[in-house]
């Protein structure tokens, strides 16, 4: 199925969702952008099937209307893994056939599976083949940089569900430092502060494997933004000064 075709049965997939719930729009367009970004990186990829990594963009967080429609949440934590969520609706229940009809052979379905069962790990499985290895990395390239935008258009103080003085007075972890400074992801459990979770937002650019995310994200503007970091704590001050200078070189 073309693309156009694919956009309408995604929107007839949402409108069965309250798109009332700011929860709800800001995943509708994250799909958008993150099909489009998808896209984009991989024009850069040699041998990588563009609209292919655009359907892909497109469906990845599809489990995540079902998340919110059953638990009100993201956090998967606290509710369901949202990427297998999504794939076993997908794959499992055959809602793919909706948004692609019978166009996608089996190993274009395997490949889309592996691609979003794959796109929250902290990291990738081994043993993945190259083409596996390259979907996803273009699709968790393609989800970071949006990370970075949902961060700067939703306040912290709702993205953490916070007080305004909690997130000031917050201090950068030793670990998180470390993370930083290592120029990688912060696992999950090493976060303990506020600032530690926007550090670890921030770390996301470590991750980037494509030259091209590199450059999108930051034109784009978002993560020089959420280094502006405003805080009443002079350690986190200090910290956030350090880190746009190190960011990107
Ligand atoms: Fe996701």
């Amino acid at each position: 199925m073309k693309k156009d075709q694919q956009l309408r049965a995604f929107e007839q997939y949402v409108s069965a969702y309250d798109a009332n719930d700011p929860k709800i729009r800001l995943k509708i367009e994250h799909s958008f952008r993150v099909a489009d970004l998808s896209e984009g990186i991989a024009e850069t990829v040699d041998g990588a099937d563009r609209e292919f990594a655009w359907t892909i963009g497109l469906l990845h967080d599809i489990g995540r209307f079902e998340q919110v429609r059953r638990y009100h949440t993201f956090v998967d934590a606290d509710s369901v893994d949202h990427a297998q969520l999504g794939a076993d609706l997908l794959f499992q229940e055959g809602l793919i056939s909706e948004f692609t009809g019978n166009s996608l052979d089996m190993e274009r379905q395997r490949l889309m599976e592996t691609a979003i069962r794959g796109h929250n790990a902290y990291r990738l499985p081994e043993g993945l083949t190259e083409e596996e290895r390259c979907f996803c990395d273009i699709l968790r390239d393609a989800d970071k940089i949006d990370i970075f935008r949902v961060m700067c258009e939703t306040s912290l103080e709702k993205i953490f569900d916070a007080e305004t003085e909690e997130l000031r007075a917050s201090g950068v972890s030793d670990g998180v430092k470390e993370c930083f400074l290592g120029r990688r992801a912060v696992p999950r459990e090493v976060r303990k502060t506020l600032a530690d979770k926007t550090v670890s937002h921030l770390c996301l650019v470590f991750e980037l494997v494509y030259p091209v995310s590199r450059k999108i994200a930051k034109e784009q503007g978002y993560v020089d933004r959420l280094l502006e970091f405003p805080s009443d704590n002079g350690d986190t001050r200090a910290w956030f000064a350090y880190m746009r200078e190190h960011i990107w070189t």
